[in-house]
């Protein structure tokens, strides 16, 4: 059965308290119970990681190789800074996609780069917690097919 890693970044183990008006009012709880009843409806295996370190989220994507078969990454504010992160994606050679809950898009200037999107397969932002499991589907359906 395919296997999908979902890693969370930092403070999005704080969503329904932080900036609900940005990422709402559920709870990293609820996103890993939507993701999970996602993962049974399309018959995969998920496994989820959260942390607030970016050594960590290397660690995680590293232990992903001969592991995972795909990975939904939100590296949250990492996504703007980390070359660590796209090395690791690169690294493992994991089938990957970016997932932001807001639309980074329309916001900061300094929200507008995205080091780990070089190593993506796709990008999904505006969404909400759906674009988790738009990503895990991205993923899916291109198993098989050449990247
Ligand atoms: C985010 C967008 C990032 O810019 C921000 O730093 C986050 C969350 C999102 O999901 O919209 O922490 O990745």
């Amino acid at each position: 059965m395919m296997k999908i890693l979902v890693i969370n970044g930092p403070n999005l183990n704080f969503l329904g308290i932080r900036e609900p008006d940005i990422y709402g009012k559920e709870t990293y709880a609820d996103l890993c119970d939507l993701i999970r009843s996602h993962a049974q409806k399309r018959g995969v295996t998920v496994e989820f990681f959260q942390s607030n370190h970016e050594g960590a989220l290397v660690d995680a994507i590293q232990a992903a190789y001969g592991n995972a078969d795909g990975i939904v990454i939100n590296p949250a504010a990492y996504t703007h800074t980390s070359v660590a992160l796209l090395d690791a994606v690169k690294s493992v050679g994991i089938p990957t996609v970016e997932v932001h809950i807001s639309k980074v898009e329309s916001r900061e200037e300094f929200r507008q780069i995205s080091f780990i999107r070089a190593a993506c397969i796709a990008t999904v932002t505006g969404r909400g917690f759906q674009g988790y499991l738009d990503a895990m589907d991205l993923l899916i359906d291109k198993k098989g097919k050449k990247a």
